[in-house]
């Protein structure tokens, strides 16, 4: 568990990190996602695209960055608006050209380059901070309605 200014009295589930080191580590992310969905009330839906968004960005941080965390947070917003807040980050190599690598079809691997694109799709917030040499850290949040 983490402290974190978005958890704290009332709101029901604290900000925890994953570890995003080997492959069976992104089944078991997904799963907590799913979970922390689920207790945030989201519908069916919904729970499938922050699950969905969340597994493109934990595979990226594994096969791109070498590995990294996930960070599942509780957001509320300035009208308390409730939300579900992902951070996934690794110290990889970092993304020399961020609009390239948002570009659905653009990819350096053997993927199909959709990670990126749909992900931001998928959510209400995206945001991306990254550098050669100082990994990437994507924070996506999305809100219940
Ligand atoms: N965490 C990361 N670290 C370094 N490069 C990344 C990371 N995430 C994405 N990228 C770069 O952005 C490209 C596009 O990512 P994405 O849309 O998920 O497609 P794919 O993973 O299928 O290649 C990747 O091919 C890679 O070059
Ligand atoms: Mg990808």
């Amino acid at each position: 568990m983490l402290p974190d200014e978005l958890t704290g009295p009332g709101q029901g589930v604290p900000a925890r990190e994953h570890a995003v080191r080997a492959e069976e580590d992104l089944l078991t992310a997904r799963h907590a996602v799913r979970a922390s969905a689920v207790a945030a009330g989201f519908t069916i839906v919904d729970q499938t695209k922050i699950v969905t968004a969340a597994s493109e960005l934990v595979r990226n941080a594994y096969i791109h960055g070498g590995g990294g965390t996930m960070t599942i947070a509780v957001a509320r917003d300035g009208r308390g608006r409730a939300g579900l807040r992902l951070t996934v980050r690794d110290e990889g190599p970092g993304i020399a050209d961020v609009e390239q690598a948002m570009t659905d079809g653009f990819s350096t691997g053997a993927g199909l380059g959709h990670g990126l694109g749909g992900t931001r799709r998928l959510v209400d917030e995206f945001t991306i901070d990254t550098a050669p040499g100082h990994g990437t850290t994507v924070t996506i949040v999305r809100w219940k309605p």
